[in-house]
């Protein structure tokens, strides 16, 4: 296994802790203690003052405190991608000369097609769940392709490296444009279940089973029905994407003719629910919208990948205002980095555009879009009451971020406050910033050599 032992019964912090709640897009709290105990779970986190109290009733010794250093070390919540192909990982950065259809046929399909060969998978899926793990990355929600042991490979190397992940092998029967990489109706069920079995025999504490139709374009009304059924008869979490281009709405409308429109489809196959996540969803109508926060679906933002392959621009803004969930994804390979800071700092430059766009516009703080990288991933995925932010009782993910390490991006000045130090971590930080990752309290970055 590559993650520490840390079979401590009680792990204590004191330093500046920065996070999120549903009050406040960002609270930037120093001098304060935190405990995490052998279970992973937080279960305390107060000012310094009552460390005395704490040390009591806790029974630890000042000794055993892990003390940050004030002004360079700084606690945040682990980052929570909603939205990443894992499988596409190998044309990270290539490709993205096209819109999104012709990308599909062009790279996409034929990369995926190799996921066959479980040595291929095994090596690119290593790669990308240590890529993600560096970036901060603690939860993670992937397609894989439509190879069910491939999927579960992934699903081992996931659960080996102590990432929180929901994974989704990719269910798909139509495929026009690239025929050798599809599935028969009945097959792409049957795999999904045998996934999910075999995903639960595994017992991974922290692995779970996606239901994963790619769109409704490469998805029969047949499949969408049986996956939507299975879902809801196992109560298991879905993924799929939603309105992201122009071209796609239109052969959408054209597939499924007798429907409202393209939430319509998902809603009437039940694939719209309070366990689902979409990705995109830049032309939805504020009539979806409600029908989204009527069904407490999610959508994922993957802003570098509607920029990168010329999608369109979602406004976050509008998505907020009919209070439906709402995470960040960096949408990988259409998205051209496997890093959340990355996909932070091109939702920060979506909102700015829009607002460039249309004077008066109310766009998103970085504070916010910080919070919708945290907390609302968290929501968007479900697991709100697990993880998000430091509250008492969630377990503790979390990155150790440290801005005065040699090399790093970007340098400190005399009289800057926590608060620029923090907003200067998001716009200039990267991976060597990011000194230590906590899933569940287990330190899983740096990785163990075994
Ligand atoms: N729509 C259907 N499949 C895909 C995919 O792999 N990436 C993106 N960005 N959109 C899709
Ligand atoms: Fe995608």
């Amino acid at each position: 296994s590559k993650q520490g032992s840390q079979e401590r019964s009680l792990q204590v912090f004191t330093g500046t802790f920065v996070h999120s709640t549903q009050v406040s897009p960002v609270q930037i709290l120093n001098d304060h203690i935190l405990g995490v105990d052998k279970n992973g779970k937080i279960v305390f986190f107060e000012a310094s003052d009552k460390e005395e109290k704490l040390s009591e009733t806790w029974h630890f010794n000042k000794k055993d405190i892990r003390v940050l250093q004030p002004m360079k070390e700084f606690f945040i919540p682990g980052l929570v991608d909603t939205h990443i192909h894992a499988s596409q990982y190998s044309n990270i950065g290539t490709g993205l000369d096209l819109t999104l259809l012709p990308w599909l046929t062009k790279y996409t399909f034929p990369v995926e097609a190799k996921y066959k060969d479980l040595k291929f998978a095994e090596d690119i899926y290593t790669k990308v769940v240590e890529r993600t793990l560096k970036n901060g990355t603690t939860t993670a929600c992937y397609f894989a392709t439509i190879h069910t042991d491939a999927s579960l490979k992934l699903c081992d190397i996931v659960d080996n490296y102590g990432q929180r992940a929901l994974v989704g092998k990719v269910c798909m029967d139509i495929n026009d444009t690239f025929h050798k990489y599809k599935e028969e109706t009945s097959h792409s069920l049957e795999e999904t279940q045998r996934f999910v079995t075999e995903l639960a025999k595994r017992k991974y504490p922290r692995v779970k089973p996606i239901v994963t139709p790619r769109f409704a374009a490469s998805c029969s009304s047949e499949l969408l029905k049986q996956l939507g059924l299975f879902a809801k008869h196992n109560n298991l979490h879905i993924q799929s994407h939603i309105s992201e281009t122009r071209p796609e709405l239109e052969i959408t409308k054209r597939l499924f003719e007798k429907y409202e429109n393209y939430t319509d489809v998902y809603y009437q196959h039940n694939l719209l629910t309070d366990k689902t996540v979409m990705a995109h969803g830049v032309y939805l109508s504020d009539e979806e919208l409600k029908v989204f926060h009527r069904e407490g679906a999610a959508i994922s933002h993957c802003p570098n990948s509607n920029i990168s392959l010329c999608s369109g621009l979602l406004d976050m803004r509008n998505v907020l205002k009919h209070q439906v969930k709402v995470g960040l994804g960096t949408d990988v390979s259409g998205g051209y980095s496997a890093s959340m800071l990355d996909a932070i700092r091109r939702a920060i430059d979506t909102t700015k555009i829009l607002s460039v766009q249309s004077p008066g516009y109310e766009k998103l703080s970085y504070k916010e879009i910080f919070r919708i990288a945290t907390l609302g991933g968290s929501q968007a995925l479900g697991l709100d009451k697990l993880i998000g932010n430091f509250e008492v009782g969630k377990e503790f993910d979390a990155l150790l971020i440290n801005v005065d390490v040699p090399n790093s991006a970007f340098e400190m000045f005399p009289g800057e406050t926590n608060e620029d130090i923090f907003q200067k971590f998001l716009l200039l930080g990267d991976d060597r910033n990011i000194e230590e990752v906590y899933v569940a309290g287990k330190q899983v970055v740096p990785f163990l050599e075994s």
